[in-house]
């Protein structure tokens, strides 16, 4: 029987014409298996079984479109509690997907299963996932990118190529044994040997050679690089040896384009540059290069990691692969360590792109104000005990208005749902510091924090301006401040203390930058803006892990709204209890 003769009856035909169209409107429903397992993984010469997704590291790259539905089943095979977080997703009425640990939901335990079930709505750009408990970050993450819908395309000129580049941080030990005995001693942790570009040291370590990250271009093509830092405790200057860089998109949101030689991603940031290809064979080849900026007193990882950018030649030009060995091989020129001049003016370049299509819904009018002071402190060492903290005889610590958060046992949204939340947390988070003081100046004699597990209870739809201010308390630090469940518009920024008279006047109501993670400047402050439309438990928190490990953290519990689109959904039966 010839096709020809076949016949596909018309319902059938309108029914498969209205399924690619549904298809195109209402986005897919995604299915991906994170097994939650041990792997052997050498690097610098040392190996050791680190906890993995699917025995990958780093983990899987979920791709999906804006509009599409996430069903990521996650099972545990490892003896450590786990939680995944979707860094910068909005969980709009979903909360109970967002995943950090003892706020949206009880870990996973050993043997269980959760299925991560989200939409991604308005989004588009490059985000990313990470374990979110304790230290298991460190090993447990990936990107998640999110393309625009079928049919839409990107305000800028179309990439021959995307390549996600992923910024981690490597211990020769055990991270999980590294911030236990930290908390236990009251010291800084031991400091990670090693940055990883795609899991990879590179070259300018020892014994690392092999374990290179190499990026193989053609001249005159355009590729899109998502960067992505998911190093522990360092924000991170990047750079690639002759080539200009031009920004397009943090966190998942478009910016006004600009050229730079170098860029700044803070832990938690994302950031997608255009990267434009020589015109012709070079006759080099080229590092990419990132190395920490540090601003804090304590000791960090001053180490680079480096990958490699190699033009490809096809095999019959005179660039055969063994004089491309030959080629000399440029190295970028970073910042200096501490180079805040550098930092300000990057940040200060950064502007939504604010146009029509892809508008910067800014918050004219602020319906609740917060002064909130970030930075670190002390709590004293238990008696019978010598600490190394700043003292002998105390702890590091970190806080937020000066409250140190008490992890919970048992997760806040569940008891927020239930209304049983009065054993668990206090509605009494200060909005502003009780006792102020000249916070950049010098510092007060008594560093000693307060404790607690208090949050801040905010009405639907309520529209909120929050000042943070670090605090030179222990030194004065940048903090990568980072807010779960929503974007934020940065309106402002400056250094010493805010000042709530002058400073509004300032303030940018028109194409501020749109982000989920902001670098709270050393020594200064930062205004943020945001519409508290996403109903649920909402996590915030400096995006150092040690900060967070310290109690540099606090929660934002965001009522119902009347409407039906203004609830949270119940909890997923398979939710995990504690
Ligand atoms: Cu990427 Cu609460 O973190």
């Amino acid at each position: 029987m010839g096709v020809s003769h076949f016949k596909i009856p018309l319902f059938l035909l309108s029914l498969i014409i209205f399924c690619m169209f549904e298809h195109a409107l209402a986005g897919t429903t995604k299915h991906y298996n994170f097994e939650i397992r041990h792997q052997n993984v050498t690097r610098l010469c040392h190996t050791k079984s680190i906890v993995t997704v699917n025995g990958q590291f780093p983990g899987p790259r979920i791709v999906a479109r804006e509009g599409d539905r996430l069903l990521i089943k996650v099972t545990n095979h490892v003896q450590n509690n786990i939680t995944i977080h979707w860094h910068g997703i909005r969980q709009l009425q979903s909360g109970w997907a967002d995943g950090p640990s003892y706020v949206t939901q009880c870990p996973i335990q050993t043997g269980q299963t959760f299925v991560y079930n989200y939409t991604i709505v308005g989004q588009r750009g490059t985000l990313w996932w990470h374990a979110h408990i304790s230290w298991l970050r460190s090993t447990l993450y990936g990107p998640l990118i999110i393309l625009p819908k079928l049919n839409a395309q990107y305000p800028f000129a179309k990439p021959h190529k995307e390549v996600p580049i992923i910024f981690g941080e490597w211990w020769n030990a055990d991270p999980e044994a590294i911030i236990t005995q930290a908390l236990q001693t009251g010291g800084g942790p031991n400091v990670s040997d090693a940055y990883t570009i795609n899991g990879l040291p590179g070259p300018l370590y020892n014994c690392s050679h092999k374990d290179t990250f190499k990026l193989k271009v053609k001249p005159g093509k355009i590729y899109l690089l998502r960067l992505i830092n998911a190093a522990l405790n360092d924000e991170l200057f990047f750079s690639i040896a002759n080539h200009t860089l031009t920004v397009v998109e943090t966190d998942a949101v478009y910016v006004k384009p600009f050229a730079t030689n170098t860029i700044l991603i803070t832990p938690g940031q994302t950031t997608n540059v255009i990267l434009k290809t020589n015109s012709h064979y070079p006759n080099a080849t080229f590092l990419m290069t990132a190395r920490p900026y540090a601003t804090g007193l304590g000791t960090f990882d001053n180490t680079t990691v480096a990958a490699i950018l190699e033009y490809k030649t096809p095999s019959n030009t005179h660039h055969s692969a063994a004089s491309l060995k030959n080629l000399p091989l440029l190295k970028p020129i970073l910042p200096a360590l501490n180079d805040t001049s550098f930092a300000t003016k990057f940040t200060n370049k950064l502007r939504s792109l604010a146009s029509a299509q892809f508008p910067a819904n800014v918050p004219q009018k602020v319906d609740k104000h917060f002064f909130f002071t970030v930075g670190l402190g002390t709590t004293p060492c238990p008696q019978n005990q010598t600490c190394q903290g700043p003292t002998n005889s105390t702890k590091f610590s970190a806080s937020v208005n000066n409250v140190s958060f008490i992890q919970p046992t048992t997760a806040l949204l569940q008891t927020h749902f239930f209304g049983q939340s009065n054993r668990v947390y206090t509605p009494d988070f200060p909005t502003k510091p009780l006792v102020p003081f000249n916070y950049t100046g010098t510092p007060p004699n008594n560093t000693m924090v307060s404790n607690g597990t208090k949050v801040v209870v905010l009405p639907f739809n309520t529209s909120v301006e929050l000042v943070m201010q670090d605090t030179s308390i222990l030194g004065a630090e940048s903090h990568p401040l980072h807010l779960h469940g929503f974007n934020f518009f940065v309106v402002g920024q400056g250094f010493g203390n805010y000042d709530p008279n002058k400073d509004p006047a300032n303030f940018n109501l028109d194409d501020p930058i749109e982000r989920n993670t902001v670098g709270v400047p050393s020594g200064g402050w930062v205004a943020i803006r945001f519409l508290a439309d996403n109903p649920g438990v909402w996590f915030m928190h400096c995006h150092l892990e040690v900060h967070t490990s310290w109690g540099l953290k606090m929660a934002w519990v965001v009522l119902d709204g009347k409407l039906p689109n203004q609830k949270l959904f119940p909890p997923p039966a398979d939710l995990p209890m504690c």
